[in-house]
């Protein structure tokens, strides 16, 4: 069960004006900071990354004003790289071993209503209905940006990993196959740098549900309007006014 704790709100100094609200603990501490370094190692390989591909871009001048002779940006992503799986490696050893990844990982699986849930959210946005779907711990759209990005980086690692070590690979596979690699890398870098700029963003930021921006990566609570917005069939359980949640599961 999670964690519902009360804050008082309102001004120091006015009487008896505090309203009291209610907020649901969203992301344990843990659970934020492997958010943040994952956050941190993507930028920098973003960064050094397509300033590899990149060199003579107007961004890409800290690499070539303040280290022209080092090869800073090979170094910084191969830094930012070994971190990112690290990390990745990390996040598997904790869904497998602590109860609370574990419990997350349950709410991650995707369900036949994540999809019933996407096309009635289609119809909602095209006014075929006027019925807004109600979403449970996870929205379908976080669970399909959860698993586009465990699909991501397990392509960006292994292509990356290729290249890195190209002499050992060479000795297991064509060049042809390191060539194919280096295309990949770089149409996925492109996808992966889209789809958190473009999706990731909107949902956490410019979506008018959460503008002008979703705080509980930084707080780690959610207020309970914002529960109300994007987590109802959570919410209900939690406020026992329905049953339980039903596309989730106990
Ligand atoms: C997570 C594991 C990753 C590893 C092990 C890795 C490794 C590498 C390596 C070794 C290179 C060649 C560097 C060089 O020429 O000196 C490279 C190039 C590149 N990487 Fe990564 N990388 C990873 C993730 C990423 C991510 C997440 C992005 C961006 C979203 C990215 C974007 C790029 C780009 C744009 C290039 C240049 C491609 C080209 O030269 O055609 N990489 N990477």
């Amino acid at each position: 069960m999670e964690k519902v704790r009360e804050k008082k709100t309102g001004r120091k100094g006015q009487k008896q004006r505090h309203t009291k609200r209610m907020y649901y603990l969203r992301w344990t501490r843990h659970e934020r900071i492997q958010h943040w370094l994952l956050a941190g190692s993507f930028i920098v390989l973003v960064f050094s990354g397509f300033a590899l591909e990149y060199p003579e871009s107007w961004w890409a001048w800290p690499f070539i004003t303040l280290a022209p002779a080092v090869d800073l940006r090979g170094t910084l992503h191969r830094a930012a790289a070994t971190l990112n799986i690290a990390l990745a490696l990390y996040h598997l050893l904790w869904l497998i071993i602590s109860p609370r990844g574990r419990g997350q990982f349950r709410f991650m699986i995707l369900r036949k209503q994540d999809f019933r849930d996407m096309l009635n959210m289609l119809r909602y946005n095209l006014g075929k209905t006027t019925q807004h779907p109600r979403f449970g711990h996870f929205t379908y759209w976080e669970k399909f940006e959860y698993w586009a990005l465990i699909w991501g980086t397990i392509i960006m690692a292994t292509t990356g990993l290729m290249l890195w070590f190209e002499n050992a690979t060479l000795r297991l596979v064509p060049l042809k196959v390191i060539e194919l690699a280096t295309v990949i890398h770089l149409y996925e870098a492109i996808l992966a740098s889209l789809s958190i700029l473009v999706w990731h963003f909107y949902f956490v930021i410019f979506s008018p549900a959460v503008y002008p921006m979703n705080f509980s990566m930084i707080t780690g609570y959610l207020s309970r309007e914002e529960m109300l917005e994007e987590h109802e069939l959570e919410l209900s359980f939690y406020e026992n006014t329905e049953p339980i949640p039903t596309n989730e599961p106990r």
